[in-house]
């Protein structure tokens, strides 16, 4: 493989391997075992726009496999500010790592980085565009609480307009044959390309302004934040803020078995009255990022995850 930038550059039989490798390396994320499998190899974190879980949990991957990592740091004290460019700050790190992880806030970039680099370029959030390895600890943790991936009622919530994590999660879903409903305010509706695209590929799907009354009938429900900083005028963000709430009181009729996921940072969307319910399930997708992400380094760098991990080979 060469990298990462969205999720076609994954089958959905490369998928499938790949969570199962991230199930075997569970103990090493959790740090009960250590398993060098990367040792050598060097991580280069490239983020030009904020992130805490999605850099820590690349670190965390690949320090628990024994490999190293080195960090571009803050933008405002890197030579960016000087005005090097993307392509030659790429060119300099494909020299000095193995494998790049990057995001960026120009929808694109990640594509652009990768064909500069000979080393894997890992796509951690391109502008409005794709976060396709946000997607696959997604999955790892939808297939976690459901046992499977196919042929499950999901609801995408929020910000669809600009939120890269729904962008890429609703292409993976519809290829396991998930029914999609998009609900969003009117300002922020998915990419109306997304959506045919989605529909082409023969898949069920609802756009509506309605969440809670799709949360009955639902398996997961994916929150989102309405992404402010992707705003070009400030009085349209004020129209849309605050466009739905979940809280415990929405759950009642719900499944026992649905899921309440978001890729964090929450704003107000979720209630913490829901952090205490069966149904939330956004911190141990935070968590499910190391495994997944190391699933995704060992298989980017060639390096194979063993049949049995911390038992007898
Ligand atoms: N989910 C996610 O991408 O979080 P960060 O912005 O903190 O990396």
């Amino acid at each position: 493989m060469a990298g990462l930038i969205t999720m076609d550059d994954l089958s959905n039989e490369e998928i499938i391997s790949i969570l199962d490798d991230a199930e075997r390396l569970l103990p090493v994320a959790k740090g009960d075992l250590y398993l060098p499998l990367l040792q050598g190899k060097i991580l280069g974190n490239l983020f030009f726009e904020p992130s805490t879980r999605t850099r820590m949990s690349f670190e965390t991957a690949m320090k628990r496999l024994g490999g190293d990592v080195v960090n571009l740091g803050d933008v405002k004290t890197s030579s960016v500010v000087k005005g090097e460019t993307l392509f030659d700050t790429i060119q300099m790190v494909d020299g000095y790592t193995d494998i790049i992880a990057m995001r960026h806030p120009r929808q694109g970039a990640a594509r652009y980085a990768q064909d500069a680099a000979q080393v894997p370029i890992l796509n951690g959030g391109d502008g409005a565009g794709h976060h396709p390895t946000q997607t696959m600890l997604d999955l790892f943790t939808i297939r976690q609480s459901h046992g499977k991936l196919e042929n499950l009622k999901v609801v995408l919530a929020g910000d669809l307009r600009y939120g890269r994590t729904v962008h890429s999660l609703s292409h993976a879903l519809i290829r396991f044959g998930c029914e999609i409903v998009l609900a969003s305010p009117d300002l922020l509706r998915m990419p109306k390309e997304i959506v045919e695209d989605l529909v082409a590929h023969g898949a069920k799907v609802t756009e509506t302004t309605d969440l809670y009354g799709n949360l009955d009938s639902a398996d997961v429900v994916y929150m989102t934040r309405i992404q402010k900083e992707r705003f070009a005028d400030e009085d349209e963000y004020v129209k849309v803020a605050g466009a739905y709430k979940l809280d415990a009181s929405h759950l009642d009729g719900c499944k026992s078995e649905m899921i309440v996921m978001h890729p964090l940072p929450r704003v107000d969307e979720i209630h913490p009255s829901v952090d205490v319910t069966r149904h939330a399930k956004y911190f141990e997708q935070a968590f499910n990022g190391v495994v997944a992400r190391m699933a995704l380094l060992c298989r980017l760098l060639g390096v194979t995850v063993p049949e049995k991990v911390g038992g007898e080979a």
